[in-house]
């Protein structure tokens, strides 16, 4: 008997926000992560997007000349291991129960562990799928050719009705398209998340992504019927402000 099911029960939630709060959904907010995440209720949101702009790298390699990419991923802000924490907090708070968290992770963390970011919070592993971007050309010491997807799940831990597709390998191959790097420093493959949204959540449901980049995110859900809800400190182009309502 298959641990999967078909029979999701969706969690629609007509106004996700507390009360005097709102944000418009379905678009590249321009906002810090923290604020969208505080605007939120509690349990609200099927699945959450997580990919922090990680110091690890910068800290522990001496770059070569790598020019106008390089300029570009320095200059997004980057995040402390205790500004990744308040992250993660928050989305354990928000997320529905038996919701995923899909958090992105250089190789530097998946070696050295990510437990710690995890004690005390709702939040367990589940999975890691392996993201294999393909042949990548020069630049191999800083252009890695895998990079890693942590799949975390909100108390209580259940597959069935909360993951309805066992066709996603641990290995997905697929090339960030060249129009997507000049959008961004760090694009993530579109095609895998649009499959691992769509596995768990059900239409009319928001998915949250509160550091987008490039809101790749945004472009997978284009089309499935589920909302976006999503921001970034730099590249969002929508201003506005998690204000009371009103004021
Ligand atoms: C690794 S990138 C995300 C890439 C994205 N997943 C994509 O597919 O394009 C991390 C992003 O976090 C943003 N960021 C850093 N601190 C933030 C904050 N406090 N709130 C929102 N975004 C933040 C950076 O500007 C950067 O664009």
């Amino acid at each position: 008997m298959s641990v999967y099911g078909h029979d999701r029960t969706p969690r629609i939630n007509k106004h996700p926000f507390r009360e005097g709060y709102d944000l418009p959904l379905g678009r590249d907010l321009l906002l810090d992560g923290k604020e969208l995440l505080a605007a939120l209720h509690d349990e609200v949101i099927a699945v959450g997007f997580f990919d922090p702009q990680y110091r690890g790298i910068l800290d522990r390699q001496h770059y070569g000349n790598e020019g106008e990419r390089q300029r570009r991923r320095v200059e997004l802000p980057q995040m402390s291991t205790e500004t990744i924490a308040s992250f993660l907090a928050e989305l354990g708070r928000v997320l529905i129960p038996s919701g995923h968290l899909f958090l992105w992770l250089d190789k530097f963390h998946l070696c050295e562990g990510t437990a710690p970011w995890f004690e005390g919070l709702p939040l367990t592993v589940v999975d890691l799928v392996t993201w294999d971007k393909g042949k990548i050309g020069m630049g191999y010491r800083t252009r890695r050719t895998a990079e890693y997807l942590l799949v975390l799940q909100k108390e209580p831990c259940r597959a069935k009705g909360a993951w309805t597709r066992h066709d996603i390998p641990d290995v997905w191959h697929e090339k960030a398209t060249a129009e997507a790097h000049l959008r961004h420093a760090h694009p993530k493959p579109i095609e895998l998340q649009r499959a691992l949204l769509l596995s768990t959540t059900s239409p009319g449901e928001v998915v949250v992504d509160p550091a987008a980049g490039s809101f790749s995110v945004l472009e997978a859900i284009k089309g499935t019927n589920r909302d976006f809800l999503g921001c970034d400190l730099v590249t969002g182009t929508t201003e506005v402000g998690p204000r009371k309502r009103g004021a």
